[in-house]
């Protein structure tokens, strides 16, 4: 059997996924789009259309990169007038030139070497690239700590859900974002940052669904995976469920 590729595992769960993901803020779609350059628009790494349909609703040519065969039929099924494409971003030649080029949650999987160059191409001048995440931070700080403590124990490291809590997570910095992202002054030379906030709950019923629809997750082998879970489950039993505080990372980075 082929080697399992960590950022290809979430086809294996691809439906749970759709269900057990949050989505982006509206303002995020509306933020992108306001910045978008002239041409169509872009999605890289769509997966099942976490962000694709509130995109798809407000563009009428979008172009959705995704290289797992499982969450492109999600894809077709929840936005039947996308365009879907299956491959890999590095393994695709842009047919056109786009006005923005989106990225939910998906960014970091393209390969780091040459994920700006790859945009460079596929944006027309004055196009926008807008790569975004979401941190998922639990909203009680004992129920906080015990869920670390659950990772610690199962030799999770940190991306989980159970991330640090809002205060401690770092504003935006600019020059860190562009050393991160590797975007360099002369091709990308306005660079913008953007965060967002809300909350969400997720039932204690849901909670194993939503932590195996991370990546660190899965690659767990299935004795830790089921342990992991076990310990969670006791962890929130009397929570009922897991409160986050939902802070959404928007850096918007335009084309020469
Ligand atoms: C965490 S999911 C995010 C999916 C969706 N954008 C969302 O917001 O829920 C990451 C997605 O990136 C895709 N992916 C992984 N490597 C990729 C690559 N090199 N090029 C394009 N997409 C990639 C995966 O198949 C997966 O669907």
């Amino acid at each position: 059997m082929a080697m399992r590729e960590r950022r290809l595992v979430f086809g294996e769960v691809a439906d749970d996924y759709d269900r057990a993901r949050p989505g982006y803020p509206e303002q995020l779609v509306e933020d992108v789009l306001a910045a978008a350059g002239d041409g169509p628009a872009l999605e890289v790494g769509a997966g099942t259309g976490k962000a694709t349909a509130a995109f798809a609703s407000r563009v009428d040519d979008l172009t959705c990169i995704e290289p797992d065969p499982r969450m492109a039929a999600v894809l077709r099924r929840k936005a039947p007038g996308v365009r879907v494409v299956v491959s890999s971003f590095e393994d695709w030649a842009p047919d056109r030139r786009y006005g923005v080029l989106f990225s939910g949650q998906a960014w970091h999987w393209v390969d780091e070497e040459r994920r700006a160059d790859l945009a460079w191409a596929a944006l027309a001048p004055g196009g926008v690239l807008a790569p975004f995440w979401n941190h998922s931070m639990v909203a009680d700080a004992a129920l906080h700590a015990a869920l670390q403590e659950v990772d610690r124990r199962h030799g999770l490291d940190e991306h989980t859900p159970h991330r640090p809590l809002a205060e401690e997570l770092p504003e935006h910095d600019l020059a860190g974002e562009r050393a991160a992202l590797r975007l360099d002054e002369e091709r990308f030379p306005e660079l913008r940052a953007l965060r967002y906030h809300s909350t969400r709950s997720i039932p204690a019923a849901d909670y194993p669904a939503f932590l195996m629809s991370f990546s660190v997750y899965r690659m767990l082998d299935p004795a830790t995976a089921r342990a992991a879970l076990a310990d969670t489950a006791a962890a929130i039993e009397g929570y009922g469920g897991v409160d986050f505080v939902m802070v959404t990372d928007l850096v918007l980075a335009r084309r020469a």
